[in-house]
């Protein structure tokens, strides 16, 4: 009789266990860039118009307010201005494929944010030629990455704030729910810009006061810096930029605003930011504390 065995694998012969993969977003598994962490975290909020929102034939025509309408077609106009704004970002990231990568997420978002408004606005019975405006771009110059950054930070929480504010006070109920969803989405922009500020500003000490000099704008443009500020964004037409300003002015609280923004910029200048003064009196200490301009001089700086 032939007798068969099997062997055993002695314990110390055994081939190391396969490794396992787990899933495509394993926390513990490190990214080599930002982006991959970002990536999975945007994907596990990513929804989706046909699954996530209520058909454009639920609209609610009883409902419809005109000058909330009105308002859409102002938002897809401005969503839209995030092309030109493309353009500029990739050639002020070309050197950072982290961010670049990240940016690839931040355009398809607000690309899609125009098609939805505008598709919602031509729903409701408006024309879609008057939600493609002309492209424009600003003779940025070559502004600091950092700066651009942080502009952008600012930009996202005013819009979150925005859309959030007129969802909720949006009686037809197709309209809140878009708008409900785009606020979550610049919520997450933001946070996707001052991640990266926060990393340039990490690495290089010397962007503290490009910072505080961008939350000195914000807080208050009558300082004249806005023409000069180096990351100055104008990608719309004065009617649909002014139309924007009107839209924050009725829906949004500049007094609401202002700590969110002194909190994300404290986070990333490492400041106790308290009061928008504190930006300009930062700024004049660390030019004095590292000698890079007169004291005197430093004082009448802005
Ligand atoms: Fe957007
Ligand atoms: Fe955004």
């Amino acid at each position: 009789m032939i007798r068969m065995t099997l062997s055993q694998p002695s314990p110390r012969a055994a081939t190391p266990p396969e490794p396992d993969p787990g899933g495509w977003d394993r926390p513990d598994q490190d990214g080599v860039l930002d982006f991959d962490r970002l990536f999975h975290a945007h994907e596990r909020l990513r929804w989706s118009p046909v699954r996530d929102l209520p058909p454009l034939t639920d609209i609610r025509r009883d409902a419809l307010d005109p000058d909330l309408l009105d308002a859409v077609v102002v938002l897809a106009r401005t969503e839209f201005s995030s092309i030109p704004a493309m353009l500029d970002l990739l050639s002020v990231f070309r050197d950072d494929p982290d961010i670049t990568a990240w940016l690839s997420i931040w355009f398809a978002e607000e690309v899609r944010h125009h098609l939805l408004l505008r598709q919602y606005a031509v729903a409701a019975g408006r024309d879609p030629a008057q939600m493609l405006p002309p492209m424009q771009r600003p003779e940025l110059g070559s502004p600091r990455p950092i700066a651009t950054l942080a502009v952008n930070v600012v930009g996202e929480i005013r819009t979150c704030r925005l859309y959030g504010a007129m969802s909720g006070a949006c009686a037809e109920p197709v309209l809140a729910a878009l708008l409900h969803r785009i606020a979550g989405d610049e919520g997450r922009h933001a946070q996707g810009f001052a991640h990266y500020a926060q990393r340039l500003a990490g690495a290089d000490p010397a962007s503290v006061p490009v910072l505080l000099r961008v939350g000195q704008v914000w807080c208050d443009p009558d300082t004249g810096l806005t023409a000069s500020n180096p990351a100055a964004e104008n990608y719309q037409d004065a009617a649909t930029a002014e139309a924007m300003a009107g839209l924050y002015r009725r829906w949004t609280d500049a007094g609401q605003e202002e700590p969110m923004v002194l909190r994300a910029f404290g986070r990333l200048t490492g400041l106790p930011l308290e009061r928008p003064g504190d930006f300009a009196r930062y700024a004049r200490r660390f030019r004095r504390a590292n000698g890079l301009v007169p004291e005197a001089a430093a004082e009448e700086m802005p």
